[in-house]
């Protein structure tokens, strides 16, 4: 991954701050083609669809923003942002309270995070999210988290190390709890905008209809182009990844585009047929 930062006296590059959850969708893998299609200096950075942040905290290492606005519609996710922002040292000393049992996941997976305070909410979500099975955030129609234990011999859950790269890297940054289209009150020309959102199903035999039930059918992909262009009609500069699905490419026809194939990692293969497992392809969608 190409890194801009600065080499120290001591020889080493600084450490640069990395997700602190994992999160289905994860842009890791695509990072040095987004990084590519990006301009070099940005004034405003917007994330409306957060999830790991991954892209987020690449650029805050190379301080390629001067501000930044992150946002996302899951309230467990914001809240755990804001935390890590705000209460970091808080959040590592209930974290190191943890247990990694059976027993103590299923307990915490079942507390009602309303009946939490803000650290014990982003400390258990964080918790999950290490143990769970393959990192995914699932909630059932009551909004219950109910992704099973996960198969780890010894998860991470306090990287404080981390959370206090985090933490440092989310300073002076705006954290919302909003639905995408929020962004047209926010955005001026010129900003940079990093549209990530859940993924049009490649075909129909892959599973993906959480995200349908969640809302983010064809419906909100629709919504989605049109504030896509709304915003380039201001003189923003957008940039769109999504699934390489004829719904997708007959979507965005008008704007520039550039097919990507990528590895799968497990995090990636929540449907359950290996055969839709293997290898995506992904398109980057530029107005610029
Ligand atoms: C594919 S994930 C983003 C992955 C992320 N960029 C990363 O690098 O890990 C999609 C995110 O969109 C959020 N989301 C779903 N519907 C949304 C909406 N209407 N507005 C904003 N965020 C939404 C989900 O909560 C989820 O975190």
């Amino acid at each position: 991954m190409p890194s801009k930062s600065k080499i120290t006296q001591s020889g080493e590059a600084p450490k640069q701050a990395k997700p602190f959850l994992k999160w289905v969708g994860g842009k890791r893998q695509l990072i040095d083609e987004l990084l590519k299609g990006m301009p070099e200096k940005i004034s405003s950075y917007h994330e409306p669809f957060l999830g790991g942040g991954a892209l987020f905290f690449e650029l805050a290492g190379q301080k390629r923003f001067k501000k930044a606005y992150l946002s996302d519609l899951n309230p467990e996710l914001i809240n755990a942002y804001v935390v890590v922002q705000t209460k970091v040292e808080e959040l590592i000393k209930s974290l190191k309270k943890h247990v990694h049992s059976k027993e103590y996941y299923y307990r915490l997976r079942s507390a009602d995070p309303k009946n939490l305070d803000e650290v014990a909410r982003a400390s258990r979500l964080i918790y999950l999210n290490k143990t769970c099975y393959n990192g995914l955030y699932r909630v059932n129609s009551k909004g219950q988290f109910n992704v099973p234990f996960g198969s780890y011999k010894n998860p991470k859950i306090c990287d404080e190390e981390n959370l206090r790269l985090c933490a440092e890297a989310l300073k002076g940054v705006s954290i919302r709890l909003q639905s995408f289209d929020a962004i047209l009150r926010s955005a001026k020309p010129k900003d940079f905008i990093y549209f990530d959102p859940p993924y049009h199903p490649v075909s129909s035999t892959a599973n993906f209809s959480a995200y349908e039930k969640s809302g983010f059918g064809e419906t909100e992909q629709r919504k989605l182009k049109d504030v896509f262009a709304e915003l380039a009609h201001k003189k923003c500069l957008v940039m769109l990844s999504n699934s390489y699905s004829d719904f997708i490419l007959e979507l965005f026809k008008h704007y520039r585009m550039k097919k990507q194939l990528q590895k799968v990692n497990a995090t990636r293969a929540i449907n359950s047929k290996s055969s839709a497992r293997g290898a995506v392809r992904e398109i980057i969608v530029r107005n610029y």
